[in-house]
């Protein structure tokens, strides 16, 4: 059973939250699905419980995602989709703005529930103003939430230097060999609610003879063993995979309990980068 966590923004001057939505804490990335792919996948995820989608310009399949969701038996607004700002495209306030829309006509919706700057703009001196277009997206009524994606702890800091409102999420690679307390801790200190992607490293990860002889001990396979560890850190975990079974077996992660052997998740970490890290650029 997916459990949901209130996420929030929180006004950069005074500290207090603005207003609080509810997201779900398990969800499927759909990252590297070709369209057919990411229609199917999503529509056995609905079936099989899954309320939380992450896609992005970037994946090339905002119109597949769209077609899935209202080709599914659930009603638009139990569904979570996330999107976000492609890098190339966070370039300044009307981009964004423009950007965010083509996102939903593309989508076929009216409003997606969380739109994240996919990194941090690349240019340093248009990041106050990608994000001032990102507030107005949510005041437009475009986004039901915002946030960042890829932002380490100094772009954080940097954010109140120019935020009206801080981001409800930062989504980050977080999994047992990327652990990253000290970000987790920064996202929490600014009330951004830390979004873990790829559980699995990219499914570097899942053929670890550690995590086998944990996964083992517990009687789940290696890759739940991943997945709960993510979820039980207090991380919203989105795993991909386009595999009928392996969506099933990954939404059944949630129901595996790693207390026992939690200890034993502390000697994976080797701070293993799966693709890229913005989160250490300027
Ligand atoms: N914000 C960002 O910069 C960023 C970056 C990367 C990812 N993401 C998001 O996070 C999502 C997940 O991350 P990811 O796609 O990088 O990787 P991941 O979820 O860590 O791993 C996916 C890989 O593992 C395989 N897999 C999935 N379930 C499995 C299982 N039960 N047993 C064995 N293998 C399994 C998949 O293959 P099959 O499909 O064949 O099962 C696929 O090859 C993405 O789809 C995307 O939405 C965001």
């Amino acid at each position: 059973m997916i459990d949901y966590v209130p996420i929030s923004h929180r006004d950069n001057q005074n500290g207090t939250k603005i207003f609080e939505i509810l997201m779900p804490r398990f969800g499927l990335g759909v990252w590297q699905m070709d369209d057919d792919e990411c229609k199917s996948s999503i529509i056995h995820a609905l079936d099989n419980g899954y309320r939380l989608i992450d896609t992005a310009t970037a994946y090339g399949n905002e119109n597949a995602v769209g077609e899935a969701i209202r080709s599914s038996k659930i009603p638009r607004d139990e569904i979570f989709v996330v999107t976000k700002l492609r890098r190339v495209h966070a370039t300044g306030f009307d981009e964004t703005i423009s950007q965010c829309r083509e996102s939903l006509q593309r989508l076929g919706l009216d409003f997606v529930d969380l739109y994240l700057v996919h990194a941090p703009p690349e240019n340093i001196s248009v990041r106050g103003d990608v994000w001032e277009a990102m507030e107005a997206c949510l005041k437009l009524g475009l986004t039901k939430s915002i946030g960042v994606s890829n932002y380490g702890i100094e772009h954080l800091e940097a954010m109140k230097e120019y935020a009206t409102i801080l981001p409800s999420v930062n989504q980050i690679e977080v999994h047992p060999w990327l652990q990253r307390l000290e970000l987790r801790k920064a996202n929490e200190m600014i009330g951004a609610v830390t979004m873990g992607y790829s559980p699995l490293a990219r499914g570097h990860k899942v053929t670890d003879p550690n995590l086998a002889s944990i996964a083992q001990s517990i009687g789940c396979t290696p890759a739940q063993a991943a997945i709960k560890w993510v979820y039980d850190t207090g991380c919203i975990t989105i795993p991909k995979s386009s595999n009928p079974a392996r969506i099933i077996e990954n939404i059944d992660s949630l129901n595996i309990d790693i207390s026992d052997v939690i200890e034993d998740f502390s000697s994976l970490d080797e701070s293993y980068i799966s693709g890229w890290n913005p989160t250490i650029e300027p």
